[in-house]
């Protein structure tokens, strides 16, 4: 049976990115009858700053070369540890057991919710792997990024989770969406920007329809009628040191509507 796990970081409820992954989810859902749905909230749970007892487990499945996910309880040697594994333990469990994994979140400050951070804080070990897993990443952000806008550099946002997702977790299928320019709602330097949000917008929902649909067929159990082919994960054994290979390439944001010379303007007005 095909597994979603649903993030959400958004600070707030009413935000441009949950209803973005909330479209992605449906649209898994509908073609998934009888799938198995996980939904967390980062922001209403949150989960807390890792501790040195986490990186104390973090530092043993290296020295052990414990790759395998089913085995780094091997790694809980204290009580401080075991505190430390009992908030990590069942984040991993649901990542692991999920074919597929949307994540609705934010820009904030150029980069991505602290609670969305620490969240992959504990649920990333060395040399792990998610192979065979299907990620999408449904954002928001205030101003303007996309490929060829003056902003595109400082977006630290998709360029890292991209970079993350592909370089360590050796994930291949990662696809990015975006409601841009949100500021434009809020901001009177913004206002005649307004008609490229709801553009971006609109092209965004329609995208992260196509996303869900096409991500439904990813995680297809193999040998369904819609099975397109996924391979289970396996754990990493390869001698790389922390993050392996896999460089960023920020192209690819859908909804990145904004002209070179207006996006300076968006951005500033974040
Ligand atoms: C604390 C904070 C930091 C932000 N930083 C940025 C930023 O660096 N760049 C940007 O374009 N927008 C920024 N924004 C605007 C948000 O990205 C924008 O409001 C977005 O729509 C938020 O996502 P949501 O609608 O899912 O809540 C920031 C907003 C907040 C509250």
């Amino acid at each position: 049976m095909a597994r979603l796990l649903h993030l959400d970081a958004s600070a707030r409820r009413t935000s441009f990115s949950r209803a973005l992954s909330a479209e992605v989810a449906a649209a898994w859902r509908a073609a998934t009858p009888g799938g198995e749905y996980v939904y967390r909230d980062l922001a209403a749970d949150p989960v807390p700053h890792m501790g040195e007892a986490f990186t104390e487990l973090v530092y043993y499945t290296l020295e052990h070369n414990i790759t395998d996910i089913s085995r780094y309880g091997e790694a809980v040697r204290t009580p401080e540890q075991a505190a430390a594994w009992a908030i990590a333990e069942p984040l991993l469990a649901e990542l692991a057991a999920a074919d597929g994994i949307v994540i609705g979140t934010p820009m904030y400050n150029f980069s991505i919710p602290s609670t969305l951070k620490s969240w992959i804080d504990h649920v990333t070990f060395p040399k792990m792997s998610l192979r065979g897993r299907a990620f999408v990443v449904a954002g928001a952000r205030g101003g303007a990024y996309g490929p060829g806008t003056p902003r595109e550099p400082y977006d630290h946002e998709e360029r890292y989770l991209r970079a993350f997702f592909e370089g360590h977790f050796d994930v291949e299928d990662v696809e990015f969406v975006h409601t841009e320019l949100t500021n434009a709602l809020l901001d009177p330097a913004l206002a005649r920007r307004l008609p490229e949000h709801e553009r971006s917008r609109a092209a965004a929902l329609a995208r992260a329809r196509e996303l869900g649909a096409a991500l439904a067929r990813r995680t297809a159990p193999a040998g369904s009628a819609d099975s397109a082919g996924v391979s289970p994960g396996v754990s990493r054994t390869a001698d790389a040191n922390g993050p392996a290979g896999g460089t960023a390439d920020a192209n690819g944001s859908a909804g990145g509507t904004a002209d070179a010379a207006g996006a300076r303007e968006a951005g500033a007005g974040r």
